[in-house]
């Protein structure tokens, strides 16, 4: 074919050069080479949505600990990324808070007894909730611990509405929501999430995957499995090791490289 111009829409995703950095000097002092860095629900993305749902549209919604990730994509495309500085250690430090009890007990009720909707739970199931200061632990209804996260997380959920319909891609979801990462763990989320989004929202388990399956076959794996694939799919990029020395300058570049990737 012949032209005289050629177009392209990109997506380009930006961050700070001193989180890129921390991210790298972590895994080069556990002995680990860094081949390359990606956004974390593009990761996820990879392990958990089929080709079917990228080309009809989907939202990916990675809910972890510290933040919601979310990657739209439609004609199998990314078409908007997202990063929320919300996610489910905000329900533990609620429950912390709420019940008077430490986080690391706050995080066991949490995943033990924890249930997204209130009126899911009878009134007379108890949870036994340790205290602070040596003071006795004390016995609470399930609902009370309820009533602490559902809030939290209606809050989040409408967060993460708002940023799809900022991006203007609400009317190109034929295929809804995959939501995935840890926090997706807690029992009714999924329900909740379809009941707020107003689409179809499935739980995303990671897929492609052969050898110790039945271990990551939960959605707290997402990312990990999905960064594999990832690599799997860049495998011909070289390797890069950054020493402590001039470490900037060496980031710097390979973002400066990313960018010639594209222009
Ligand atoms: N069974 C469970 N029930 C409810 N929440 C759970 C359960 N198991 C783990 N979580 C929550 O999942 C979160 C961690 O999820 P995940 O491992 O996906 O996060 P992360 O990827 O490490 O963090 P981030 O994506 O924010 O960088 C924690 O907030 C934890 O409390
Ligand atoms: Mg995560």
């Amino acid at each position: 074919m012949s032209g005289v111009r050629l177009e392209a829409k990109v997506h380009i995703v930006t961050g700070a050069v001193t989180s890129a950095q921390n991210i790298i000097k972590c895994c080069n002092r556990t002995g680990l080479n860094v081949a390359d860095i990606a956004l974390e629900p593009l990761a996820s993305a990879e392990a958990v949505l089929t080709p079917e749902e990228r080309e009809l549209g989907v939202a990916l919604v990675d809910m972890g600990g510290g933040t919601t990730d979310i990657a739209l994509f439609h004609d199998g495309a990314v078409k908007h990324t997202a990063v929320l500085a919300i996610g489910g250690n905000h329900l533990t430090s609620d429950i912390a808070a709420g019940l008077r009890t430490p986080i690391g007990e706050a995080e066991r009720i949490k995943q033990r007894y924890g249930y997204a909707r209130t009126s899911m739970v009878t009134k007379d199931e108890r949870v036994e909730v340790p205290s602070v200061g040596g003071r006795n632990s004390r016995t609470i209804s399930r609902q009370i611990l309820c009533e602490i996260i559902e809030p939290r997380l209606e809050e989040i959920f409408q967060l993460i509405r708002r940023e799809i319909a900022k991006s203007g891609y609400e009317g190109s979801l034929a295929s809804g929501a995959v939501m995935t990462g840890g926090s997706t763990l807690l029992p009714g989320m999924i329900e909740m999430a379809e009941g707020i989004f107003g689409m179809p929202v499935r739980l995303g388990i990671p897929t492609r995957v052969g050898g110790l399956v039945d271990v990551v076959s939960s959605p707290i794996y997402a990312t990990g499995v999905g960064l594999v694939l990832y690599g799997m799919k860049r495998q011909e990029k070289s390797f890069f090791r950054i020493r402590e020395d001039n470490l900037f300058a060496k980031v710097r570049n390979r973002m400066v490289d990313w960018f010639s990737e594209f222009f």
